[in-house]
C-alpha cells in the first residue's frame, strides 16, 4: 500500500529541486566559489580576488577563491564545467584554458564554447618578456642572440601545458627555431619565485604577475608584447620597438559558470562584474598591475562567447604549427 507520508516526503524533494534549478529569486543565499585554476599568487588568482572582493559586495555574499591548478589549468576548468549550474560554483579561466588547450589536450573534458555560461571578459593584459636578473643579455636583442646560442641549456618556467604563458611561449620558440628545457608549475605565481630564484632562466608571463618584481629589479624585462609601453614599467620597449615586431601577445581573463545558469542568477553574476568593471579602485589596481578593463562591447556573455570562438579557431592553427617545429 502506498504511504502518504513517502508522497508528501518525494512532493518536498521536488519541489526543493525546482527551486533549486529554476529562477532563484533569493540568489545568492550562501557564498559562491570561484575556481581558479592555477596556482594562488598568480594573475588569475590576482584578478579572481581583485573582482571577487568587489562583487561580494554587490552580491552581499562572499566571493571565496578555491585554487585548483594542474594540467594548464584544465583540471580546474573541467571541475567547474562539471559542477551544477546553481552560481554557487563559478570560475575564471583565461587565454590558455578557455582557447588553447582543445588545440592541446585532445581528450579534453569541456568545450570552452559550449560547457560554461559565459559571464564575461574580466581584463585584458599584455605579456613581458623576462629573464633572472643575472642573465648577461642587456636589452631583447642580444637575449633573442643568447637564446639562439644556449638553447641547450637555458629553460622557460611556464604554467603547464596549454596555459598561457606554455602557448605563448610555444609560438615564441617557433618564430626563433629555438627548443629551450620547459619547466611545468601549477600557476605562474610558483614560477615567477623560480626566477627571482635563478632555478630557471626565463617566461614569458602576464604584466599582471610581475610588475612588482621588474620595479624591484629583482628579475629583468626585456620587452612588453603590446604595441604601446606600460606605465608602470616605462623603460621597458614593446616588441615593435625591439626589433620583433612580429611577435604580439594579449592575454585576457574571463569568468564563467556551468551551462545551464537559471536566467536570473546568469543576470546577478553579469551585472556585479559589470559593476566591479566599473569600481575606480579596480580600475586602479588594474592599471597599476598592466591590465585593463573591457569597455562597451567588448563586456558581458555575448562578447566573451565570441571572443572564445574566435580565439579557438585562431590558435588551433598556430600551435598546429608550432608542435610541429618540436617546441612543446
Ligand atoms: C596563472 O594564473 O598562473 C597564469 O595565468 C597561468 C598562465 O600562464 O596561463
Amino acid at each position: 500500500m502506498r504511504n502518504p507520508t513517502s508522497g508528501m516526503l518525494l512532493g518536498a524533494l521536488l519541489a526543493a529541486f525546482a527551486d533549486d534549478t529554476a529562477a532563484q529569486p533569493s540568489y545568492p543565499s550562501k557564498p559562491i566559489i570561484v575556481i581558479v585554476p592555477f596556482a594562488a599568487g598568480g594573475p588569475t588568482d590576482v584578478v579572481a580576488r581583485i573582482l571577487g572582493d568587489h562583487m561580494s559586495r554587490t552580491l552581499a555574499q562572499q566571493l571565496v577563491v578555491e585554487n585548483i591548478g594542474g594540467a594548464g589549468g584544465s583540471t580546474g576548468m573541467t571541475r567547474v564545467a562539471q559542477s551544477p549550474p546553481d552560481g554557487y560554483t563559478i570560475g575564471v579561466g583565461n587565454t590558455g584554458t578557455q582557447s588553447a588547450a582543445p588545440a592541446l589536450y585532445p581528450n579534453l573534458k569541456y568545450d570552452p564554447a559550449a560547457s560554461f555560461d559565459q559571464i564575461g571578459v574580466t581584463n585584458n593584459t599584455p605579456m613581458v618578456i623576462i629573464a633572472k636578473k643575472d642573465m648577461p643579455a642587456k636589452d631583447l636583442k642580444e637575449f633573442l642572440a643568447y637564446l639562439k646560442q644556449n638553447q641547450a641549456k637555458v629553460n622557460f618556467g611556464h604554467a603547464g601545458i596549454g596555459s598561457t604563458s606554455h602557448v605563448v611561449g610555444v609560438t615564441f620558440f617557433a618564430q626563433l627555431r629555438i627548443k629551450p628545457a620547459l619547466v611545468a608549475y601549477r600557476g605562474t605565481g610558483p614560477a615567477l619565485n623560480d626566477l627571482v630564484g635563478g632555478q630557471i632562466d626565463f617566461m614569458i608571463d602576464q604584466a599582471l604577475n610581475n610588475i612588482p618584481q621588474i620595479q624591484a629589479g629583482t628579475i629583468k624585462a626585456y620587452a612588453v608584447t603590446s604595441t604601446t609601453r606600460l606605465p608602470s614599467i616605462p623603460d621597458v620597449p614593446t616588441t615593435l620597438e625591439a626589433d620583433m615586431p612580429e611577435f604580439a601577445a594579449n592575454a585576457w581573463n574571463a569568468m564563467v559558470a556551468p551551462k545551464g545558469l537559471p536566467a536570473n542568477v546568469k543576470a546577478k553574476l553579469v551585472d556585479a562584474l559589470s559593476k566591479a568593471l566599473d569600481d575606480s579602485d579596480v580600475l586602479r589596481r588594474f592599471a597599476e598591475l598592466g591590465a585593463t578593463a573591457p569597455q562597451g562591447a567588448e563586456r558581458g556573455p555575448d562578447a566573451l562567447q565570441k571572443l572564445v570562438e574566435t580565439e579557438m579557431a585562431r590558435l588551433k592553427p598556430i600551435l598546429k604549427e608550432a608542435l610541429a617545429t618540436g617546441a612543446k
